[in-house]
């Protein structure tokens, strides 16, 4: 809400959520005209043109779905849907009704990571050998939800940005701990097709939290194996996007670094802040 209150021509017209006290700080605090506990109750509204579903997952599809043949372009949560039939469903539905369906894949809009794809695709590196994604903290028990399918969407389309490539192979381990189904530790590793390893490492377990990307890369077309050694080595820590201000790393080593301190979004009840 705070991030569509402050974009010119863009008004919220209606939210839903389960919970009372949420509807009740979109009222107070943004103004927002048509209040719902029950998401049909927003996507019937015949003025709204665009919705944005930040659903649980298992609501995705469904949601979207009927938010495509009312017409609506959508913007939805990562993951796109549960699986991927349900996911080329809404895909073949948006491109037969000429709307945008659009998936929350922010680390696209990244400034680091924005920078890192510009040199990557200069050849600045050299070739890429590794990619080494972190993503880890120390979160309660989900019921819902499994730590791939909730934050591998991430680690694909961050690989699939940075390499131009969707992997060859993929191995995966992945298992739960603190409760019966639901996987809560993963570690998965791609082959891409250009022979580069990418690998991701993602809990729900680990008491600190870590957003961070490695990349590996060769120097130069006559390197050696020595080379490795020297590689340009760049981490991130992300997600702070829009505050980094982008240098272009120089030697043979660099470091590409923001905070890792995100800004918080306002909680429901939070006193609005004076200018
Ligand atoms: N892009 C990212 O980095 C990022 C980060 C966090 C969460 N997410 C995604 O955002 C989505 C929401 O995540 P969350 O952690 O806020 O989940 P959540 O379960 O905490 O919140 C979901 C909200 O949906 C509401 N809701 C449930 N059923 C409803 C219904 N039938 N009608 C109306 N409202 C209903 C609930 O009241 C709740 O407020 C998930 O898909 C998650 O994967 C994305």
């Amino acid at each position: 809400m705070e991030e569509y209150s402050a974009i010119p021509n863009v008004k919220v017209q209606a939210v839903s959520d389960l919970m009372d006290k949420n509807l009740q700080h979109c009222k107070d605090r943004y103004n927002v005209p048509v209040l719902a506990n029950d998401y049909h109750d927003v996507i019937k509204v015949d003025s709204i043109h665009a919705v944005h579903i930040c659903l649980p997952n298992s609501l995705h599809f469904p949601a979207c779905k009927e938010a495509l043949e009312a017409g609506k372009h959508v913007l939805v949560e990562k993951p796109i849907t549960l699986t991927s039939k349900e996911g080329n469903i809404l895909v073949d539905l948006a491109a037969e009704k000429g709307l945008t369906l659009s998936v929350g894949h922010i680390y696209r809009f990244n400034n680091a990571l924005a920078e890192v794809k510009r040199l990557i695709s200069e050849n600045f590196f050299g070739r890429v050998f590794l990619l080494n994604l972190t993503w880890t903290n120390l979160e309660p028990i989900f019921n819902d939800r499994d730590v791939i399918v909730d934050l591998a969407p991430h680690y694909f389309d961050i690989v699939n940005y940075m390499l131009d490539a969707w992997p060859a192979k993929i191995t995966c381990v992945a298992k739960p701990y603190r409760q019966k189904e639901n996987p809560e530790a993963t570690y998965i590793s791609c082959e891409m097709p250009n022979g580069a390893i990418a690998h991701a490492h993602l809990n729900w377990l680990s008491p600190k939290k870590v957003r961070s990307i490695e990349l590996v890369e060769r120097t130069g077309r006559r390197s050696s194996m020595r080379s490795v050694k020297r590689s340009r080595y760049t981490n991130l820590a992300i997600p702070t996007s829009s505050e980094w201000k982008g240098t272009t790393p120089s030697g043979p080593s660099c470091c590409i670094s923001s905070s890792p301190s995100r800004t918080r979004r306002p909680r429901p009840g939070t006193p609005v802040p004076s200018a």
